[in-house]
């Protein structure tokens, strides 16, 4: 398969301004569309800040820095994509949009040309659908901010040709990525296996065991960069609970990804996040308020206990690899170990039992532990040597 090296970004908000830099950066010629010619202006701006900071500080020279900006065009029509071997659209998440838009872009590239969706939360076999070429559509996950997060998720529809799903992962690794292959199931990898790290906490919140402060620290002494309330505060509880909404839905109502009541009443109220200078905490001129909070035993355990079945379960269900698994999470969502080497280290049986514990305790299916786990016990396996 070619090499994609005219590459076509379609959205030039967030993800597709950072998405146009990576390939053009890794050396593609890059087209980047949006119908908003205020969005393509924005995001030269904030482009040549960037750069002006790299030059700044020395990471890149700044005839490097000019080639890399030169390499992107900037065009509000959909016509000057057609010599692209690749399209990514990062446009707004509906699929009906998403669609209209392939069909467009189908009656204009070439026969050959790849159509990538950056979607977080659709399915890519139903966008797929909508065109005549299905197997040529594929799913390339970037995480936020693209440029400093290595992971894309490379997920095929169930119509792609084998073929592009490895030719995604290889471009994507050359473009100094860490891919991760998945399946077009809900929530991908990432937005799958971390629902117990707000969902948890926030159980954990309710039952009164220990307050956000706490919880916070205690997930900071396992080495996360962030606790999980000050995590949604920072991602924004409209998007976070719509997330989790989206993927309980999907899984028909799973109780194990069932949104939490606590976080709705923050949505109610508008308190969401960082954004409004409320949310679980509250926030002056960006800075956060309130007293540090302490470690607090078993809290961090628990989260991570149901992490890790999580991970074990996504393996079980044949969603991705137990590597990209790991690649997954360390990369896109910075977490300090692998969840499943983290359990290698733990003992198999030592997590289970944790698990068997909550429930007992409970009695709820959400502590179910995954029949993977249990094989593993008993035939004395870990996930890796
Ligand atoms: P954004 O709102 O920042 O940017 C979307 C851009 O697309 C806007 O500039 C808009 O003018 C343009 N646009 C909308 N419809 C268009 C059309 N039909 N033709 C041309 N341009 C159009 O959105 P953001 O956050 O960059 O998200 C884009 C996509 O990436 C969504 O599918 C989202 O789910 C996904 N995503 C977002 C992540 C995030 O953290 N923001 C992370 C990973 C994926």
């Amino acid at each position: 398969m070619k090499a994609w090296n005219k590459v076509g970004v379609v959205g030039a908000g967030t993800m597709g301004s950072g998405i146009a830099q990576i390939a053009a950066q890794a050396g593609c010629d890059v087209i980047l569309v949006d119908s908003s010619a205020e969005a393509l202006q924005r995001s030269r701006e904030k482009l040549a800040k960037v750069f002006a900071r790299l030059v700044e500080k020395g990471r890149i020279a700044s005839d490097e820095s000019e080639s890399v900006q030169q390499r992107i065009t900037r065009v509000t029509t959909l016509e000057s994509l057609a010599p692209c071997d690749m399209v990514i659209e990062a446009i707004v998440e509906d699929l009906a949009i998403k669609t209209t838009l392939f069909q467009s872009l189908e009656g204009m590239v070439s026969e050959d040309a790849v159509l990538a969706t950056n979607t977080s939360s659709l399915s890519v076999t139903a966008l797929a659908r909508g065109c005549t070429r299905p197997e040529r559509v594929i799913g390339l996950h970037f995480f936020n901010p693209a440029p400093l997060m290595a992971l894309v998720e490379v997920i095929p529809a169930l119509q792609t040709e084998a073929d592009l799903a490895r030719h995604a992962l290889a471009q994507m690794a050359a473009w100094g990525k860490s891919p991760a292959l998945a399946k077009d199931t809900p929530g991908f990898i990432v937005n799958r296996v971390a629902r117990p790290f707000y969902s948890e906490a926030l159980r954990i919140l309710e039952e009164g065991i220990a307050s956000v402060e706490d919880i916070d620290a205690s997930m900071r002494a396992q080495g996360f960069r962030m606790g999980p309330f000050e995590l949604m505060d920072l991602i924004g509880h409209d998007v976070n609970y719509a997330v989790t909404s989206t993927v309980h839905a999907a899984f028909y109502g799973d109780s194990r990804y069932r949104p939490s009541h606590t976080q709705r009443q923050l949505v109610a109220a508008n308190w969401l996040g960082r954004k409004r200078d409320r949310g679980f905490y509250t926030y002056e001129g960006g800075v956060r308020q309130g007293k540090e909070g302490q470690h607090v035993e078993g809290v961090a355990e628990r989260i991570l206990a149901m992490l890790m079945n999580e991970a074990a379960d996504a393996v079980f269900w044949q969603v991705a690899s137990p590597a990209d698994i790991d690649t997954a999470m360390q990369k896109g969502v910075n977490y300090p170990k692998g969840l499943l080497a983290w359990a290698d280290s733990w003992g198999i049986q030592e997590l289970i039992n944790i698990l068997d514990s909550l429930r007992q305790r409970y009695g709820e299916e959400r502590y179910k532990v995954s029949p993977l786990l249990r094989d593993m016990a008993r035939q004395g396996r870990t996930f890796f040597n």
